[in-house]
């Protein structure tokens, strides 16, 4: 099968699932988690808050460096797509942010988590949030209408970090939790958020096949920029994020049920 054939929904379809996907990271009940935060230990406190510490930091991230990609659109439909996704990821960071205050009980501004969040992560993850996201966002303000540089941003926001580095925290963190019956509020955001992303990989991947991959010299700027990514996001796993794996192939401690994943579709 060829890019050609592939059915892939385009912007207006997008933007027609988030109008049905709305949710409010206010709406969720995090009272269960503040009980389960109060009931760990020291060494399960410092690897759950080193996962929540990622997306805190990731999330501010590709929050604050999304604009440009909304400058940049090529029709009506793109712009108004984009629009809501930088919508989703300011919802998303909320979402964090409120755990943050909530249930590790420790309310500050969206800053200081996110300093805070830094200090428990490796160097390999700045290489990508903050040298590589940031340059290819600089590119992109500075020439909205260059569409190498538009095609530089996608491969790193859509594909790298969300299609490849997201999904994959994503299916970790939930299995973690749930073989633990931990943290059910943080999970039903989790999920929300999860579905949310769904629909940015779906544009990046539309993005990619029908806007870069027919032109030969931005096929080759998407491929050499992933291969340079993907060594940093190798390197992610620390010494921590090894022990934590370790974590998550223990029995669960508790028998507290939690609704499934399934029945949080958005
Ligand atoms: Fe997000
Ligand atoms: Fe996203």
């Amino acid at each position: 099968m060829s890019a050609a054939d592939l059915q892939l929904k385009g912007p207006q379809a997008l933007y027609e699932d988030w109008e049905r996907g709305q949710w409010s990271p206010f709406g969720i009940d995090l009272g269960p988690d503040r009980a389960d935060w109060d009931g760990l230990s020291e060494e399960e406190r410092s690897l759950i808050l080193f996962a929540l510490s990622s997306l805190m930091v990731a999330e501010e991230r590709i929050t604050t460096q999304f604009t440009g990609l909304v400058m940049a659109y090529d029709s009506e439909e793109e712009a108004t797509f984009l629009a809501t996704q930088q919508v989703d990821e300011a919802r998303h960071m909320q979402h964090y942010a409120r755990v943050q205050n909530e249930v590790i009980a420790d309310p500050g501004a969206i800053v200081a988590h996110v300093a805070r969040s830094r200090a428990q992560l490796s160097d390999a993850f700045n290489v990508i949030f903050d040298d590589k996201l940031v340059a290819a966002h600089l590119a992109l303000v500075a020439e909205p209408r260059n569409r190498s540089a538009k095609v530089g941003f996608v491969t790193i926001y859509h594909v790298v970090i969300e299609g490849t580095l997201g999904l994959t925290s994503f299916h970790f963190i939930t299995r973690l939790l749930n073989q633990r019956h931990l943290l059910p509020g943080f999970v039903e955001g989790y999920t929300k958020i999860h579905h949310d992303e769904q629909r940015h990989i779906a544009y990046g991947t539309w993005f990619c096949a029908r806007r870069s991959a027919p032109n030969r010299g931005w096929r080759t700027t998407c491929v050499a920029l992933c291969a340079s990514c993907f060594p940093s996001s190798r390197r992610r796993s620390t010494r921590r994020e090894r022990r934590t794996r370790r974590y998550s192939g223990r029995a669960p401690r508790r028998s507290v049920s939690l609704p499934s994943t399934g029945s949080l579709a958005a």
